[in-house]
């Protein structure tokens, strides 16, 4: 079972916890290759999906998740909403929640917004992206895909290269890696490395060529210009030349290595169009598994009473 009602981050979930969610969605996936891909599991849970940012994926995923395990679902979006008019988080949740829901699913642009309301509101909160600090669900998505893949992670070599600075993704992909076991090293610009990160026990590298050679998979992130107010580099065509990652890149290496992006791609920037499409490429394979982790978490978080 798992330890706490909510999933905030991965930083405070154990290697036992992760494991539990990986075996769990591991019988989801097989569900969800089945002719009929629903189970009753959910059946009297009412979950709203909360977003206050934009999303495809991930906002895709937790309802598909919430409908396979039939749940019946409700959808905010802040844009349309009474937001506009100045209602706080709080308010508006509990609004919703006066609607007898029983989860909320919660995407916002300050870190920090689902653990405050974890403390004010009885629902369980499931974070799907708090700004710039985790994204639970994508790391243990993540982390599926590289078990499925590679194995045990124990002893693996992993690296996450690109905005790290402003990446959601990449903090919790830290948390879960270091959990279990993994190397981690982080590429990038030395401008979109945060200072003392290597507190978190990982390898920085400026070095695009070596950092490829050296890794058994590498999780190539997105240049979040949205979060960016100030300039970084000189020019998305000059981070492409210094750190974006072509075919023939993955092709030359001296042993395969997985290739991995959470989406979405700016293709051309961090990754060229032949290297995402490449056989190297489990990128959609991780969208794939991105259902199953979250009718895990879903499952196990609602069966907890
Ligand atoms: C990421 C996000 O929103 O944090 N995407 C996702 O959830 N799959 C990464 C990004 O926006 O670059």
């Amino acid at each position: 079972m798992l330890t706490s009602p909510h999933l905030l981050g991965i930083k405070d979930l154990d290697a036992e916890s992760i494991d539990l969610i990986v075996k769990t969605a591991k019988e989801f996936k097989e569900v969800l290759n089945r002719p009929i891909k629903k189970v009753p599991s959910l059946r009297d849970v009412t979950i709203a999906n909360v977003f206050f940012e934009n999303s495809t994926r991930t906002r895709l995923s937790f309802e598909l998740a919430e409908k396979r395990l039939s749940a019946d679902t409700i959808n905010f979006s802040a844009s349309g909403s009474s937001v506009k008019k100045g209602e706080t988080l709080l308010d508006t949740v509990n609004n919703i929640l006066a609607m007898k829901v029983d989860m909320i699913v919660m995407r916002h642009a300050s870190p920090g917004a689902p653990h405050y309301l974890a403390k004010h509101i009885k629902a369980n909160i499931i974070n799907a992206g708090d700004g710039t600090h985790e994204h639970p669900t994508q790391a243990l998505l993540d982390t599926y895909s590289l078990r499925e893949k590679l194995g045990d992670l124990a002893g693996k070599k992993i690296a996450i290269i690109g905005d790290i600075l402003h990446s959601r993704v990449a903090l919790s992909n830290i948390y879960a890696l270091k959990k279990q076991g993994a190397e981690v090293r982080l590429c990038g610009p030395s401008t979109l490395i945060p200072k003392h990160i290597q507190s978190l026990g990982v390898e920085v590298s400026h070095d695009v060529k070596s950092t490829l050679a050296w890794c058994d998979a590498a999780n190539v992130l997105r240049i979040q210009l949205e979060r960016q107010q100030i300039k970084y580099f000189p020019s998305l065509r000059e981070y492409a030349q210094s750190f974006g990652i072509t075919r023939k890149m993955l092709d030359e290496l001296p042993k395969e290595i997985i290739l991995m992006h959470p989406g979405p791609i700016n293709r051309g920037v961090e990754l060229s169009s032949d290297a995402a499409d490449s056989p190297h490429s489990i990128i959609l394979d991780q969208v794939e598994n991105g259902v199953a982790i979250r009718m895990a978490v879903l499952y196990l978080l609602a069966s907890r009473g």
